[in-house]
């Protein structure tokens, strides 16, 4: 009756598969995003030209191991010239290489595709975590295994994870990386039409990774715009990372009337950093977030090692705030504003 049908929906997972643009079975996943096509075709013809040589080799098997076989009348002189022979052998070498060198060279450039986001994408942050897939967007939104994006434009997301290694699976969008504990892994996908598709953990995580699965919404640009309205956020990314800034007590040592002397982080972000070890590296999101859960690892030259690590204290999540907060302080003097000074 109704009031059984309302307890299953209350009692159906968040992420049931309700709605999805993918039917209940195909033999592969729609081609939804701005690479899935080529990607398909690369495939395909990867595939063809392997069954194509693959099957004419072993037809040829087949053929010759019976009509000449032991004791079999047909006649074994030699049809053709040594020479006929000779270009016949070099082509089939030649040929083949050819065509499998060309696909090497077709798939290098898809490749480098896939691996370069277009500057002017969406950046969104995620983090996987024991069993559930956690995005924040840009303005702060945040959702829990579901991931709403806007219909051609590009996304990159940054993805952390909270414990073991996941990886994000958008059968749809042929977009597949790991997420590692230790590392920021990017990818990037230009989803083409409106629609709800499967995302997925494709790497066994423990005894939930079954259920680590939620839906990407691909909107139209106005609806997503209406969307991230509708979720009414408070603070900024940038302010709620000031906010933990204080309260795990950085600005103790950071802050402008600070007791210990700490690197200065004003205008850090995008710097080269010199350290005590030599060489220098960039503050970039995998360096700052280095820094703070294991500072050890990158000490700055001039400084003692006596920053407290906040590994297993602070979460991804609110490294992403963090992080937003650092990259929002300028350097003194800076333009707060970025405009030309007049
Ligand atoms: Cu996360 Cu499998």
């Amino acid at each position: 009756g109704r009031g059984g049908h309302a307890a299953v929906a209350r009692t159906a997972p968040a992420n049931a598969m309700i709605g999805l643009t993918e039917g209940a079975f195909r033999w592969s996943a729609p081609a939804a995003s701005s690479l899935a096509g080529e990607y398909d075709l690369l495939l395909y013809s990867l595939l063809g030209l392997c069954a194509l040589v693959g099957g004419a080799v072993a037809l040829l098997i087949v053929v010759f191991s019976l009509r000449y076989r032991r004791g079999s009348p047909a006649p074994r002189l030699p049809r053709i010239g040594r020479r006929t022979a000779h270009f016949m052998e070099v082509g089939w070498m030649l040929v083949p290489l050819a065509l499998f060198l060309g696909l090497f060279a077709w798939g290098g450039k898809l490749y480098l595709r896939m691996y370069s986001p277009p500057a002017d994408a969406l950046v969104i942050q995620g983090v996987a975590k024991q069993w559930m897939w956690k995005f924040q967007h840009p303005g702060g939104q945040r959702e829990i295994n579901r991931l709403h994006v806007p219909a051609g434009h590009p996304v990159r997301l940054r993805l952390a994870s909270q414990d073991v290694i996941h990886s994000f699976y958008v059968p749809a969008f042929r977009v597949k990386r790991d997420v590692l504990p230790w590392h920021y892994s990017e990818l990037w996908f230009e989803a083409e039409e409106p629609g709800r598709y499967h995302l997925l953990c494709a790497e066994y995580c423990g005894t939930e990774h079954s259920a680590m699965r939620g839906q990407v919404v691909v909107l139209a640009p106005q609806d997503y715009a209406r969307w991230l309205e509708r979720q009414g956020i408070e603070d900024s990314p940038a302010q709620r990372g000031e906010a933990l800034f204080r309260a795990h007590g950085c600005s103790g040592c950071h802050g402008a009337q600070a007791q210990v002397r700490a690197p200065d982080l004003d205008g850090l972000y995008g710097r080269p950093v010199p350290l005590a070890s030599g060489g220098t590296v960039r503050a970039d999101e995998t360096y700052l977030r280095d820094a703070i859960l294991q500072p050890q690892r990158h000490v700055v030259a001039g400084y003692a090692p006596v920053m407290p690590a906040y590994a297993g204290q602070i979460d991804e999540a609110e490294i992403f705030d963090l992080i937003a907060y650092l990259r929002s302080l300028e350097a003194p003097g800076d333009n707060p504003r970025g405009e030309i000074a007049r």
